[in-house]
Parts: C-alpha cells; sequence; structure tokens
C-alpha cells in the first residue's frame, strides 16, 4: 500500500492492562484470552486511511509493562511522535500508574514532544468496573489528553483509539 506519513507510536501501561490484544485487534483483527505478557518491545504496523487519498503508515511499538523489561523499553520512548497511555478500568493500580508513566517517559525524553491518548480498556467488563468514565475524563482534562474506552474483545473503538490519536498528532 502507498502512504504518505509515517508515524511512530508507543504503547505504554502497567502489565496485564491490555496493550498487546489492543494491537493484535487493531492489525489482524484477532482477539486471545491467553495473551502472553510481552517480553522487551515487539513491532506491528498497519496503514491507516483517515481520509480519502491521505493513508499514514503507523509503525507501533508495543513495550512491556513488566518493571523488569524498563531498561529495553525506554530506549524506545525516544523516537515516537505518539502514544497510548492505557489502563485497565478494572484495574484501579493501573489507573493510579498513568501519571508515574508519564513521568517516566519526561524524565527520559527531554524536551518531551510525544502526543498521548489516554485509553481506558477493556471497557466489556462492565460488571467490575473500579474506575468511572467520568474520573477518567477528569485525570485526562487535568493532564491535558484527550480519552478514549476500548475493548479488544469486543472490537470496540479499537480503530478510533488510532485515529484519534493521530489527529492529535497531526494537530500538535
Ligand atoms: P504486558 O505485555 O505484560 O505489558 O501486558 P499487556 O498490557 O500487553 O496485556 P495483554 O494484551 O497481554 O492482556 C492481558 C490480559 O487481558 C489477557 O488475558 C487478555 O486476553 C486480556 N484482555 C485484553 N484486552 C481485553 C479486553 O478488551 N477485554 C477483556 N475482557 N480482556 C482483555
Ligand atoms: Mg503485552
Amino acid at each position: 500500500t502507498i502512504w504518505q506519513y509515517q508515524f511512530r507510536i508507543i504503547l505504554l501501561g502497567d502489565s496485564t492492562v491490555g496493550k498487546s490484544s489492543l494491537l493484535k485487534r487493531f492489525t489482524d483483527g484477532t482477539f486471545s484470552e491467553l495473551q502472553d505478557p510481552t517480553v522487551g518491545v515487539d513491532f506491528y504496523a498497519r496503514v491507516l486511511e483517515v481520509e480519502p487519498g491521505c493513508r499514514i503508515k503507523l509503525q507501533l511499538w508495543d513495550t512491556a509493562g513488566q518493571e523488569r523489561f524498563r531498561s529495553i523499553t525506554r530506549s524506545y520512548y525516544r523516537n515516537s511522535v505518539g502514544g497510548l497511555l492505557m489502563f485497565d478500568v478494572t484495574n484501579r493500580k493501573s489507573f493510579e500508574s498513568i501519571q508515574e508513566w508519564l513521568r517516566e517517559v519526561n524524565n527520559h525524553v527531554y524536551p518531551n514532544k510525544t502526543v498521548f491518548v489516554l485509553v481506558g480498556h477493556k471497557s466489556d467488563l462492565t460488571d467490575d468496573r473500579k474506575v468511572s468514565r467520568e474520573e477518567a475524563e477528569k485525570l485526562a482534562e487535568a493532564l491535558d489528553l484527550n480519552y478514549i474506552e476500548t475493548s479488544a474483545k469486543n472490537n470496540t473503538n479499537v480503530d478510533q483509539a488510532f485515529v484519534k490519536l493521530t489527529e492529535c498528532i497531526y494537530d500538535s
């Protein structure tokens, strides 16, 4: 496929929030309940047609959320123009980690020009929800980020999350 632009995108967030699952859904349309934890960094790609004739190649860097891989994942912060900052709506700790993830990036990249979108993932698990949409929107506003809720399982807002991020990169 012919494309006009190429954006490098990074996915960040605690282990098990669903970064790899979101990327698998977005790039090959599949979902697995038994997704393995990422080791270091994985690479995905997809061409997104944002408007007729305007195609953007997204190079997607899937980082491991587990602390022991941090020295590897850190080396990818600097070269990404955009990122999804993800938490799991059923996991409060992952929501509380969001500001730490921003600090982590800011501590290693200066000046940090990465454009982030905040993603509340696993929105299909309505009965187990521990973070309300209102609370997440409030944090997004405080951090000056856009917010979107996604489900890789139900394929809810998956393409939309990447379209939104692409628009934010465009506007920046
Ligand atoms: P690390 O690679 O360790 O950082 O984890 P990760 O953020 O990549 O999470 P991963 O995609 O491996 O998903 C963790 C678990 O959550 C897996 O069992 C997935 O099947 C499950 N999961 C991912 N997305 C969803 C979702 O949208 N809904 C539900 N119900 N489960 C999901
Ligand atoms: Mg993973």
